[in-house]
């Protein structure tokens, strides 16, 4: 038997745990991009484990990852290694199956990150061995995973990934005593809501917000980003009226209402309208309707803007994903708080969250948790 020397090996996997962290890096280019697809990022090795290709999956329909990664390398990938964060693809969609390129382009070794969950696209791997390429799966799982959070939430659960953004004071208000809230938090702060914004496939409010704010929702100050869908949940439609800010061009908007509502106001100024039913036990819409209604329509991450009484609706319904709050540091002492009434009523029952990042934004602090049930690291 070939003894094997272990200081090459050794040097080896070092390479492709480099080669792993920059395609998670390159993955991360595609958020906002790609759904209904994943976001993945790819590296190509020579037979030397020197890096000859890069690449990532840049929006649906195009070529994967893997694709720009092998086009790059050419003929320096025969004999190499790919290292890319999702197990490559088995099945023809849009594109041809990856583990075929792979094959073609004579890969001999794959590394890859996280299994495909997907029926359909899974199986990438089995094949790829099975024609005798040597593959590793779970390098960097736990980076690759939250690189993807929202897509792997989305397969998992079949509905949108929901991730609630708010802006508050240090004591938790959201506006002041007689409804002024401009500006609370810092230009840094709100910056960073339009790179969120970016990320999202579909950003959401409800009818309080849209009446109070006649809000925009669309992307500003991010280049190259693909607007998301903008969303209100307007059970009576009277919230939204033709002239709204959300309803201009520059985004596609749907406005949600109850099957009952009478929206031919909206309808006939051309407005994209979607009927669910009511909430079986509170106000406003059924929210899983809602969810479900935006997964069919490809939507697999939603950045829910608001308002506090919505916020609380999702949490109480246990389909909160991640939570992000600006806090600055200011104080108000009195105003509507960040979440309204979800149902909490002893501290027994209280909400916990694990903490996943802080960041310092200019003069604010930027909060992220998510609920200890979701599979987040
Ligand atoms: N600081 C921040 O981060 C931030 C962000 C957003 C908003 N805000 C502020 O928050 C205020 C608005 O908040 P808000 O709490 O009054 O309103 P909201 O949460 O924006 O909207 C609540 C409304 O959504 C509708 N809705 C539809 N389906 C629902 C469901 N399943 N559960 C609950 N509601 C549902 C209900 O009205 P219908 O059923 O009648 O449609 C409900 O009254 C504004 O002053 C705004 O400036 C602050």
């Amino acid at each position: 038997m070939r003894q094997e020397d272990p200081v090459a090996t050794a040097a080896a996997a070092h390479r492709e745990r480099d080669a792993m962290r920059r395609a998670v890096e390159l993955a991360a280019r595609g958020l906002g991009h790609t759904s209904p697809n994943p976001v993945v990022g790819c590296v190509v090795l020579d037979r030397t484990g020197r890096v000859v290709g890069e690449g990532w999956h840049k929006r649906a329909g195009g070529p994967h990852a893997e694709i720009h990664a092998l086009a790059e390398a050419g003929d320096d990938a025969r004999g190499g290694t790919a290292v890319v964060t999702l197990e490559p693809c088995n099945h023809t969609g849009r594109t041809g199956p990856c583990a075929e390129a792979l094959l073609d382009a004579g890969i001999s070794r794959v590394v890859y990150a996280v299994a495909d969950p997907t029926p359909t696209a899974a199986g990438g791997a089995a094949t790829l061995a099975a024609a005798g390429v040597d593959v590793a799966g779970g390098l960097l799982v736990e980076e690759a995973a939250a690189g993807n959070a929202a897509w792997l939430t989305a397969a998992r659960l079949r509905r949108p990934h929901v991730h609630w953004k708010y802006a508050a004071t240090l004591d938790g208000r959201t506006a002041a005593a007689d409804g002024t809230s401009r500006w609370i938090t810092s230009a840094a702060s709100r910056a960073d809501v339009h790179r969120l914004r970016a990320e999202s496939d579909a950003v959401l409010v409800g009818s309080g917000t849209a009446r109070a704010d006649d809000p925009h929702l669309a992307v500003r100050g991010v280049p190259g980003a693909t607007q998301p869908l903008r969303v209100v949940l307007d059970t009576a439609a009277d919230a939204v009226t033709p002239g709204a800010r959300v309803l201009d061009d520059t985004a596609p908007t749907v406005v949600f209402t109850a099957e009952d509502a009478d929206a031919r106001e909206l309808e006939d100024a051309g407005v994209e309208v979607l009927r669910v039913p009511r909430a079986a036990d509170g106000p406003g819409l059924d929210l899983a309707a809602v969810l479900d209604a935006l997964y069919r329509r490809d939507v697999r991450s939603v950045l829910l803007e608001g308002g506090a009484t919505l916020a609380a609706a999702f949490l109480s319904a246990g389909l909160l994903d991640r939570v992000t709050g600006y806090l600055a540091p200011v104080l108000l002492g009195a105003g509507p708080a960040a979440l309204a009434d979800a149902g909490i009523g002893t501290i027994g029952d209280a909400r916990r969250l694990t903490l996943i990042e802080t960041v310092r934004l200019g003069p604010d602090l930027r909060i992220t948790a998510v609920p200890h049930t979701t599979e987040e690291p």
